[in-house]
Parts: C-alpha cells; structure tokens; sequence
C-alpha cells in the first residue's frame, strides 16, 4: 500500500511537475501529503543520518543496530557504503519494510574523485583551471552516482591561512575569489546548473564546513576560531557563498564555534547569514558527531544541545543519534515545537524529492553503469591530464628540467615505491591497489632507453610513532628493518651511479587531512638527512615533493636545483608526474597558498592589511616597523607563483581609462609573451587594491585570471575588464558597497611580480 502511495506521487511528479514552479508546487503538495502521515518519530527519523555499518567508516565508529531503525523508519540516510548491491540492499529494506517506505539518501566523501581519483582540491586549485575542476567534479559524480552514491559531503569551501592545519589539503588555499571559482565550479560539476532537479548521473552537493573551520587557533584541527564579522564577511565567507549560490543542495555545519557559539548551534550563522541573507533554501547538516559535541564546548546537556542546533537551522544529525534519542521528549517538555522538527523534516524531504528518490528509490544503482563507467580509460586519461596541471614547479636551476630520456635516473625515497600513497588523504571510494608507484610510472614513460634505479633511502621519519600515525587508513608505508645507515649508504651508491637523481620525498598523504596538524612543516627529518647526503653526491637532484600542504622549504630552495610540487596527484599521479619530470607536459600549476619560510611566519599570505607601519618594498630589518627581527616578511614563494619550462615577459599593461563610474567599466590589456623555446600554459592573475576605505583594506585582492596557452615565440594580448562590481567590499555595518576613491590595479605572474596602475572610481 505505501509502496503503491509514493510511486502513485511520484508519477504524477513526472507526469505533471516536470520543471522549475510546476515541480517545486508539485513537489510541496506530495510533501504535505506525505508528512500529513508521518509520525512525529518518523519526521525525527528524517533528520538521522547514520555511518555505514561495518563498512567504509570514518570518524569514530560506533555500535549501533542501523537495519533496525531502518525499518523503524528512524533512518533518513547512510554514508559511505560503497558499492551497487550493497545500496540496493539497504535502499530495498528502507522501501519495503519501513512503514511509509520513504526512500534513504546515499552519500560519501567523495572529496576528489570517486575510483578515478583527481588531485587533492588543495592541488585541484593549483590549476586555476576552472574548467578541469569542474570536469573533475563531473566525472566524480558520474562514477559515484553509477555505484549508488547521489550525495557528496564537498567541496571544502573553507578558506585557511595556516598550513599548520592538517585540512589545508583538502580546501581552497588562501584566496577568497580563487576559491569561491573552484567550488562554484565543484558544484556544477556534481549537480549541473539547476538545483531543482538532477539527472541520474548528478549527486548533491554539500558545501562545508561551515564555516570558519580553516581558521582554528594555532592550526590545530576541532580548534577554538574567533574571527571579526568584517573579515568573515569580506574574505572568509565568499566561497561557502559562491557555492549556495551555485546552487548548493545541502550545507555542512562545522565542527567549531563562531563567536562563542558553536556553528551547529549558530542561529546567527545557519540561519540569519546562511537562509536570510544568502537565500539558501536546501538542507543543513551537522558535521560527524557535531551535535553530540556540543556538550563538550560546555554549551549544555545532549538535549539541549540538541534542541539548541534544531532551533538555530541543524537540520540533520551526523551520526549522534541525538535527535533520535532526544526529542520526542523534548516536544513533550515543550523544549522544541513541532513545527520546528516539520521545517527540519520538510527540507530534508524536499533534497530527496528533488534527487528524484521517490520517483525511484534505485535511480542511482545502475549495475550496467557500475560496471562500465567506473575507473574507464577516459576518466582516468582526464585524471591524468589535471594531475599534470596542478603541479608547481617551484624551481628549476639551469633548466635541470625537463629530464632526458636515455642514461640512469636514480629514483630515491620512501615514497618513490608506495602506491597506497599516491591517492592522497580522503580518497575513501579509491582501491589503494591501483595506482602506479612512481618508479613504475616513471618507466613506463621513459621507454626502454632510460635506465630506472631505485633505492628507498629512509623511512619516513625517525620517530616510530609520529610515522605510525601518519600512515594510516590503509596507508601503510612499511617500515625498512635496516638502519638508517645501511638505507643511505645504499641511497648513496645508486645516486652515484645515475647521470640525475629523482628524490621522492615529503610528506606520507595522511600526514595531511583531518586531524593531521603539525607544528614542523618541513620534510621529516630522516628525508631530510637523505636529501642532503644526495646532494652531496654532486649529482644533479630533483626533489618531487609529496605535500597536502604548504611547506616550509628554505633550505631545500638554497641547496636542491629543480623542485616539483606533485602534492597529491591521484590514481594517476605516477604517471602524471613523469609526464612533467619528461617534458611530455610543461608544468603550469601555481600556489593557491603563499609557502612561509618558516613555521614563526604563520599566518603569511599575499592579501593581508598594510598597518600603520608596513616595511613596503623595504629590505632588511627596519626598527619600530612591523617586521620580524629575524627573518622577512614574506614568504618563500609568493600565492600564484609556479614555474614553466619555458619563458614569459610582461608588456606594459594599457588601461582603456583611468576614470570609472557607477556603470562603467575599464579594460586592461597587457602582452604576454612566450620567450622560451617550449610552448608554455601561463596564468595571468590580476590584482586590485582600494587605496582607502571607510574600512582598512588588503594590500592587494585577486579579482581575476586567465590560464593562456602561448606557443613558443608567439604572444597574446590579455584583457580584463574591471566592474565596479569588483570593488565593492563588506563596510562595518556589514553592507556591500563599493566607495568611490582611487585604485590600483596590477597584472602579472604571482602576487609579488605584477605591474601596476591607477585609476580613480568616481
Ligand atoms: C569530516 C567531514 C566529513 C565527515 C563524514 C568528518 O569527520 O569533518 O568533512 O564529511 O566526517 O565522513
């Protein structure tokens, strides 16, 4: 009968409601019938979302009986349960044994990449390719939805400054614009460019963490975060917004407080910023075991916490089974009203409906598609092509790169053999087992000419625990029962008998991602040692550094001529990186993140206020300004800086006026060109900066780029146009206004090399 009751409103749906108004009328008037007979324990079950048992489990797991309240209907959703059969499985319970049959929702971390993995977003946003990061996203979906999956808890919209914070691999880096483009284009690539209804091949997108999580005190993750509302407002917020404006089916709360509440708890946040101001009108969810959580930040018992995250716009709960377990007694108290849980239920129904489950509770289980468009060549031939592309080169003495095929390359490190290590963390859906190692995708590329000799060299660090700790979640990476003495010494003779030496050095991939903080951001010291004593070999060395987050590198840029930044690539990455080692690609990432030259620099980014005493272009220490006594303030390599195999020079940049008014608008037009013998891909960022303000303002904010493919020889004009658009800013009564005044606009390769002139909006 109820089977019968939901597929009967759900052909009418199809029938009747087939887009925008029609189906969003339709689709409340097949809610109010369903709620009109659900209980009140079956409306709090929609807002339960449980981890899969026994499965893929992340975060802390716990015991519970999940086919039980299943069937009791106390159920809404499960995550990270891989797998058609398995899906279907649980889908069919929920369908034919719960009493009203409402369908469950499916989702996972498919944070980049489902099996075909792409780079980790850190690095997706090292492309500034929008347009890959949306291919990316895309084709996770189609693989993700193909197995089951019509949920994704991405993209990572949170901005941070501290790369002592584990998550800087997982996010957007330090730019607020660059990061509002690459999850605006996240969620296209997972739900298309209407909301209100997705194909079989498109799954939800959840925005997260919201918000401020990148920002916790000292870098250390769960961290306490006290932020102005300007800052929030004018840098912070912009992609959380960005991607609700795309079109965001769901948000995530984060697990932090917002001025002294708890985001999950923050009506503030979750409702007045997020529904009111923002228009968001989908479905929020707590972070794993935010609910619960509360009661340790001491803001109240578990049904308080509870009551307090409903109220505030928590609509469901990750897996603290809080809601479940506290509110029907809270109703009863006359704690919580009914129409609240209706409005948590509501929102929640409406997701489903619009992912088109009621229609049909399997439209996402396609065995067909399971077994054919998962992990196909193309989709890894795209993964390939971006990994590629999100790589920095951050150095390259006398052209060192790109590598010659033919002659002995010594390839050293513990990361140079490991497969499990080359996904990067959060890969959750990945089969560990099949990425190339970077030995075997180094020659598979270098073709038979090339001799490939291998030498581990180190372990990761000496400390057993520290490497224990960072190689986890089937990440092993062995430790070599030899002394370290042995392992260099061979190291040593292997490079000796090379014409190069490729170290794969850096950071194991969970030595990054959650609960992965570290207070040294260097390369761990046994890799270290290894290192120099390769460099002493005299031999050429081309550090590959593995990285889920900026690192500090000075002694490595004194000492070690080529440096490519592969991050973490992927399934493909082995090969993606010995296309570039090759020459096969010229390396064209650059640095969503400023690199510090030392951990004491942290925060250090390119968009920072010029204070009442700025060094400006000062060298040197300089008394009672604001600098360091011991080291300059900025960084190593500046936010937007990368290297090409080839060459490009700046023209001087013409403006089409140096006036602009209210509906106005100036073109920028400066001449790049490409003056090496490579073709060469070069992003051309452009910079402004409000002069003043009825608020302090940045030294200089991105506020556009061009990713140009130039032959070699060849040059072409890029053009911006400036809108006054691109001036307005949050003042301190938190409205969005642009003042008029001068400004300075600047063009170039990095945040630190660009050209500049002015122009006065009136
Ligand atoms: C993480 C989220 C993730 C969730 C579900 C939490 O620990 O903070 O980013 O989506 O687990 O796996």
């Amino acid at each position: 009968m109820k089977r019968e009751f939901l597929c009967l409103f759900g052909m009418i749906a199809v029938l009747f409601g087939c887009t925008g108004e029609n189906r969003e009328r339709e689709m409340d008037r097949f809610i109010d019938g369903l709620m009109g007979r659900m209980t009140i324990e079956e409306k709090i079950g929609q807002l339960n979302l449980l981890a899969a048992p026994g499965d893929i489990v992340t975060g802390e797991v716990q015991n519970h009986n999940v086919l039980q309240a299943i069937v009791q209907g106390r159920v809404s959703g499960v995550f990270n349960l891989k797998g058609c059969d398995n899906i279907r499985k649980i889908q069919r319970i929920a369908v034919e044994q719960s009493r009203l049959g409402i369908p469950l929702v499916f989702g996972m971390d498919v944070i980049h990449g489902y099996e075909t993995t792409f780079p980790i977003p850190l690095a997706l946003t090292a492309t500034w390719d929008t347009a890959a990061v949306r291919q990316a996203a895309r084709i996770a979906a189609r693989e993700a939805t193909a197995d089951g999956i019509c949920w994704t808890f991405s993209p990572m919209a949170d901005l941070s400054r501290d790369p002592r914070w584990g998550r800087v691999a997982e996010g957007i880096g330090e730019d607020p614009w660059l990061g509002a483009e690459m999850v605006r284009a996240m969620v296209y690539g997972y739900q298309g460019e209407d909301p209100s209804s997705f194909a079989t091949d498109e799954m939800m997108a959840c925005v997260k963490h919201f918000a401020l999580y990148g920002a916790s005190e000292a870098g250390r993750d769960y961290n306490t975060v006290d932020m102005s509302r300007v800052r929030m407002f004018n840098e912070y917020f912009l992609p959380y917004q960005a991607a609700v404006e795309a079109g965001a089916g769901s948000v995530m709360a984060s697990f932090n407080e917002v001025d002294g509440v708890p985001a999950t708890a923050n009506r503030w946040l979750l409702t007045d910023v997020l529904r009111d101001r923002w228009g968001f009108d989908g479905f929020v969810v707590s972070d794993y075991t935010g609910v619960l959580e509360m009661v340790a930040h001491g803001i109240g018992d578990l049904s308080e916490v509870s009551a307090r995250a409903l109220q505030a716009g928590n609509d469901m709960d990750m897996t603290s089974r809080a809601y479940v377990d506290t509110f029907v007694e809270s109703l009863e108290k006359g704690r919580i009203s009914e129409e609240e849980i209706d409005r948590a239920c509501r929102r929640v129904l409406e997701a489903k409906y619009r992912l088109g489950l009621f229609e049909d509770p399997y439209r996402y289980c396609d065995p067909e598609r399971e077994k054919t468009e998962i992990f196909t060549p193309q989709n890894r031939a795209a993964a390939r092509k971006i990994a590629a592309e999100s790589f920095v080169l951050l150095k390259n003495e006398n052209d060192l790169l790109p590598l010659r095929r033919g002659g002995t390359i010594a390839v050293v490190g513990p990361l140079a053999a490991s497969r499990e290590n080359m996904p990067g963390t959060w890969s959750v859906a990945t089969d560990l087992k099949a990425p190339s190692t970077l030995v075997e995708g180094l020659r598979t590329v270098a073709g038979a000419e090339t001799r490939i000799v291998y030498a581990r060299g180190s372990n990761i660090c000496h400390d057993e625990v520290l490497e224990r700790n960072a190689t986890v979640s089937g990440r092993a990476i062995p430790r070599d029962g030899r002394t370290d003495r042995e392992m260099l010494d061979e190291a040593v003779r292997v490079a000796r008998s090379a014409d190069v030496v490729v170290a794969a050095l850096g950071e194991p991939s969970e030595m990054s991602g959650e609960s992965s903080s570290r207070t040294d951001l260097g390369i761990p010291d046994a890799q270290r040692e290894l290192l120099e004593a390769l460099v002493a070999t005299g031999k050429p060395v081309v550090l590959v550094l593995f990285a889920g987050r900026p690192m500090t590198l000075t002694w490595e840029d004194a000492h070690v001529p080529a440096i490519l930044n592969v991050w973490f690539g992927g399934t493909e990455a082995a090969e993606a990186i010995a296309d570039v080692l090759f020459g096969d690609v010229v390396p064209s990432g650059k640095l969503p993140s400023s690199f510090p030259r030392n951990v004491g620099q942290i925060p250090v980014f390119y968009n920072h206020k010029n204070t009442g005493r700025p060094l400006g272009d000062r060298t040197g220490f300089v008394k009672y300004r604001s600098n360091y006594l011991d080291v300059a303030n900025t960084p190593l390599y500046p936010f937007g800086y990368g290297l090409s195999y080839t060459s490009f020079e700046y023209g001087d940049m013409a403006l089409s006026s140096d006036r602009m008014g209210e509906n106005g608008s100036i073109e920028v037009t400066v001449k790049v060109s490409n003056t090496g013998t490579r073709d060469g891909v070069e992003v051309v960022q452009l910079y402004i900066r409000d002069r003043v303000g009825s608020i302090t303002r940045p030294v200089k904010e991105l506020k556009g780029f061009q990713r140009v493919s130039i032959p070699a020889g060849e040059s072409v004009d890029v053009s911006f146009t400036i809108t006054p658009e691109m001036l307005r800013f949050y003042n301190s009564e938190l409205e969005y206004v642009v003042e008029p005044g001068e400004f300075d606009v600047m063009v170039g390769t990095n945040s630190d090399r660009v050209q500049s002139a002015r122009f006065v909006f009136e």
